[in-house]
């Protein structure tokens, strides 16, 4: 009796999965696709999930093509590198909606910028672009230096040592930034040894990141039951709990202030100029007049949060292991610094520095090319639509495979030589803005592209004035991964040396 009962179950998730796959099959069927099994999909080829990006890549040289159709499940995703197919869905108005994945964030995220649709998206956008002002970011350079100061004094403790892990001490002080600029509170992520406010946004990433590559846990039903969940309830009690708090602290803050009959102090007691968080700018905003709800408020600052910390870290890393290991260009980017500051290492930097440093942007944008901190990025389509001849069902999730466009040498010559001279104005005409996205592009791009390049900018330059970067002993080459965002599965490793004042 149950063998009955068994062998039609099994015929049943076979069928079904039959059917689903040649409904994907009907409709993309000129789709290169390495082989799907049934139930498992291409999974074979992608035993090692951090190897993904990597792995996509080798299929599409193997068969000679810019998308790829991958069955995984009872889904099928396509993935590209297509510059023409990248610049219609970026550009798209319509096809705005992120892919399957974004939705593993929404407990900590809500309907945060990142992963909100249609109108909300649209009049939220629309109330957070004025907070990036470049007047407003300009404020944070204070933190930027304050909080880079911390991180100094914390490499100074492996000077000498033939090779160590930059990347947790980065992060760290990114998270430090973000706090105090997202919600002007300092949690001393780099001065206590493990803030607990600071291990729940680690938590999270990986948990995000485990489920999503868990298809069982991608069901909702499946994953109440499961202890990944319950740690992902702890974590969020912390951080929605912090945020909640903040939000009721600064709200009753305004309020006395705006009691108060003279204006607020524009300037603290040394005079310099107040510095507003994103949170007192959302406090103050409205949307068709009305002001925000607790939750939206959370939901914006825990995107910040998010999208602001992980992403600058791994590009700082990135960057300096890549200084690290090519002498001529930090050579030059540290020749640029000394026209500007001279031999002083203390010198707090200003914007108009920061505007300066021309040769270290180039630095940072080949840094974002071969290394983007988003990897690939997903939309999905409320409707079918038609490309090139190819109608995509609606509701399947498209990826725009940035790693891989980076790296195509129709576009980048030599693509994994690090040369970033080949962004400088004289080679770099623009004309193919789309081959560039390490920030996106259209209406759903980075918010934060200026914050992050500043932020950037000042922890790059504050290290360099100090330190000279060598590469670590024995030689550490980079294992790349795709987590939620771009890392080094073995560590970014380099060594420091004091810089001499001559
Ligand atoms: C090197 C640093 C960064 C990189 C490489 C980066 C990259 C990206 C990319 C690729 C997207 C588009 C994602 C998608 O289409 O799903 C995006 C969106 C976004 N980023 Fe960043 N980001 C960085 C830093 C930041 C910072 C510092 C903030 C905030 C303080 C931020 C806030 C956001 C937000 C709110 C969105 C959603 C925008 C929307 O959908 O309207 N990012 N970022
Ligand atoms: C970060 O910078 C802010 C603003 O300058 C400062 O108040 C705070 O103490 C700094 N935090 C750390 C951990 O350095
Ligand atoms: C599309 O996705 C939505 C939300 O996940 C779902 O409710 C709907 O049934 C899907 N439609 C199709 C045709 O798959």
């Amino acid at each position: 009796m149950w063998f009955e009962i068994l062998v039609s179950l099994i015929i049943g998730v076979l069928t079904f999965w039959c059917y689903r796959y040649y409904y994907y099959y009907s409709y993309l069927k000129v789709i290169p696709s390495p082989r799907a099994w049934p139930i498992i999909g291409s999974g074979l080829e992608f035993k090692n999930p951090e190897d993904s990006v990597e792995t996509m890549l080798v299929l599409m040289n193997k068969f000679k093509t810019d998308s790829l159709r991958i069955h995984i499940g009872f889904r099928a995703i396509v993935m590209s590198r297509d510059y023409k197919f990248i610049e219609f869905l970026l550009s798209s108005q319509t096809i705005m909606n992120k892919g399957l994945g974004y939705k593993f964030f929404t407990p900590w995220l809500g309907q945060g910028l990142l992963v909100s649709t249609g109108e909300h998206w649209r009049t939220h956008r629309k109330m957070i672009t004025p907070t990036f002002h470049f007047q407003i970011l300009e404020q944070f350079i204070d933190v930027f230096h304050s909080n880079g100061t911390i991180l100094i004094d914390k490499l100074r403790k492996h000077l000498g040592e033939s090779s160590f892990d930059v990347f947790p001490y980065i992060t760290l002080c990114a998270l430090d930034i973000i706090c105090e600029t997202a919600m002007g509170i300092s949690i001393n992520a780099q001065l206590e040894e493990h803030s607990e406010y600071a291990t729940c946004v680690s938590n999270m990433g990986r948990i995000i990141q485990t489920r999503g590559f868990n298809p069982f846990l991608h069901y909702d039903s499946i994953y109440k039951h499961s202890n990944l969940y319950r740690e992902e309830q702890k974590c969020l009690q912390v951080l929605h709990g912090r945020t909640d708090s903040v939000i009721q602290m600064r709200r009753e803050n305004i309020l006395l202030e705006g009691s108060k009959k003279e204006k607020p102090a524009e300037t603290d007691e040394l005079g310099r100029k107040k510095k507003v968080p994103f949170l007192d700018m959302l406090l103050q905003a409205s949307i068709d007049g009305r002001p925000l709800t607790n939750t939206e408020i959370r939901d914006e600052v825990s995107t910040f949060m998010f999208g602001g910390h992980d992403t600058t870290a791994a590009g700082i890393s990135f960057a300096l292991h890549s200084l690290a290991n090519n002498p001529r260009v930090q050579d030059k980017a540290y020749q640029e610094l000394k026209e500007i500051f001279g031999d002083d290492k203390e010198r707090p930097c200003t914007y108009n520095d920061l505007q300066c440093m021309k040769y270290l942007e180039l630095v940072i944008k080949e840094t974002l090319r071969l290394y983007p901190s988003a990897p690939f990025y997903t939309r999905t389509a409320v409707e079918d639509f038609t490309y090139d001849g190819i109608t995509y069902p609606k509701n399947m999730t498209i990826g725009i495979l940035a790693y891989g466009i980076h790296r195509d040498p129709r576009y980048f010559p030599n693509p994994l030589e690090f040369r970033p001279e080949r962004f400088s104005p004289e080679n770099y005409d623009g004309r193919k803005p789309f081959s560039f996205i390490p920030f996106s592009a259209g209406p759903r791009n980075c918010v934060g592209q200026k914050f992050a390049s500043m932020e950037m900018l000042s922890t790059l330059s504050r290290i360099l004035r100090n330190f000279e970067l060598l590469p670590a002993t024995p030689k550490h080459t980079l294992k790349v991964a795709a987590d939620t965002i771009l890392r080094s599965a073995n560590g970014m490793k380099i060594a420091l040396v004091e810089r001499k004042s001559k």
